[in-house]
């Protein structure tokens, strides 16, 4: 499917923020470990979350939904999934799952499409086997595990990544033994966060994690707050299209999620926060946006774990930024759904913007943007998302190539867009 922006007036309103995908699979997951029924509201119902959904139930506990966003597990000790385990485009899927089957005594396949079969698995394969579990198959999906997990461990989780340090810790419930993970810079502790929401004891001082003696989770209520990766496409808006001011409520803030809301301020666009509160563990609020003018900056590789997946729509707002800005220590962009890196340095080109990788950085001259182009995604949903929006402060629509994997993270993408008066439509 064939999607085009095309530039308009004003983009204003309260923008219905989808819940959080990183949290969605987390209350999914702990539910199905955890003893009881665990009652989530605001899951997202994407894709990669729906993956997560089918794949818990595979493994034995029963996953029910009763409403929109609202669904209900029951835990049950893991067993041997009759089928492989597909985890379609969903990187946070295979890796957390892999986690948490590896601390039962079962035997799973896990799969995934092109993409994701493409993605580097070895980072989580190398301390699942350092504890134990057994492996058939490569660096890639798909891959056979067996567990359960023999031993603790002490990992080195370079380069910083959630999905890792989560598969390490929910493999580790398996286990009695000593279990931390430490990082160079601090990846999202949303699983930390809810393990301790479920009754274990999890210790971290933002670099070493560890998991303490309790270990096990106890069913819970979970409220899932919005996902600030998806609001991040309606903040850019506002910022780029002027005349434009978006407000998003009960938007999750954590400190490691919140990177591209500062990113937004250090080009000097006009946020503010408010009503800023905790809930279950995180922090909540609401965010407001306007237009206003944007200026070049200077982002360094310690910044990028808190924004890792904004950086395609951070490179949109850039490219209507007076001035250079520079985005260092991308590396890990180039492991994502797609090349990320050289993905948005062509997309951003063919838009007509001045914009090149410079090894693992992205350089990008403000100006305006001429757009009139149409964009190959490679099926990334952020690509797709972060160039759609580009197109409407652009001076000709962008349109952008296999827009139906928006539907991995933001199903409900076009409408919510629609709403705020984005010109988002499907073409032939
Ligand atoms: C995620 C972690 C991030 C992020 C992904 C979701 C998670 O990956 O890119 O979309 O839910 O743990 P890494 O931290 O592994 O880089």
């Amino acid at each position: 499917m064939k999607l085009r922006a095309t530039p308009g007036g004003p983009i204003t309103g309260r923008f219905a923020v989808p819940g959080d995908k990183s949290v969605s699979h987390r209350a999914l997951i702990l539910g199905g470990l955890a003893e009881g029924e665990t009652v989530i509201s605001g899951l997202l119902e994407s894709e990669d979350v729906l993956a997560t959904a089918a794949a818990v139930r595979a493994f034995g506990p029963r996953v029910e939904r009763f409403g929109p966003g609202r669904w209900r597990v029951i835990g049950a000790p893991w067993r041997s999934p009759q089928a492989p385990i597909d985890c379609g485009n969903s990187g946070t899927s295979a890796r957390l799952l892999m986690g948490a089957a590896a601390a039962h005594d079962l035997t799973a396949t896990f799969t995934g499409d092109a993409s994701l079969s493409r993605r580097p698995m070895h980072r989580v394969r190398a301390p699942l086997e350092a504890m134990g579990v057994r492996f058939e198959g490569g660096d890639t999906l798909p891959l056979t595990l067996h567990g359960p997990v023999a031993t603790g461990i002490n990992h080195v989780n370079t380069p910083a990544s959630a999905q890792v340090k989560s598969a390490v810790l929910l493999a580790g419930l398996g286990t009695d033994q000593p279990v931390t993970v430490a990082e160079p810079i601090p990846s999202r502790d949303h699983t930390e966060i809810m393990l301790r929401h479920f009754g274990a004891e999890v210790e971290s001082d933002g670099r070493l994690t560890r998991l303490a003696a309790r270990r096990t989770l106890t069913a819970q209520l979970v409220v899932v707050p919005g996902d600030p990766s998806s609001a991040a496409f309606a903040w850019a808006a506002a910022a780029i299209v002027p005349g434009s001011e978006v407000t998003t409520e009960g938007v999750l803030l954590n400190p490691l999620r919140s990177g591209f809301i500062m990113a937004l301020q250090r080009l000097g666009a006009d946020v503010r926060l408010d009503n800023v509160r905790g809930a279950q563990g995180e922090t909540i609020g609401d965010v407001r946006v306007r237009y206003g003018p944007v200026f070049g900056a200077e982002f360094t590789a310690e910044e990028i774990p808190s924004m890792i997946d904004e950086i395609p729509i951070l490179a949109a707002v850039a490219a209507f930024a007076r001035g250079e800005t520079r985005i260092e220590g991308l590396d890990e962009l180039r492991h994502k759904e797609s090349d990320r890196l050289a993905l948005m340095a062509e997309g951003l080109t063919a838009c007509g913007v001045d914009a090149r990788a410079e090894g693992d950085a992205l350089v990008i001259h403000g100006r305006a943007v001429s757009g009139g182009a149409t964009v190959e995604t490679q099926g990334d949903h952020r690509i797709a998302m972060a160039h759609l929006i580009l197109g409407l402060a652009a001076q000709q629509p962008v349109e952008v190539e296999e827009a139906e994997m928006i539907a991995t993270s933001f199903p409900t993408f076009r409408e919510a867009m629609r709403r705020i008066g984005a010109g988002i439509e499907e073409v032939a």
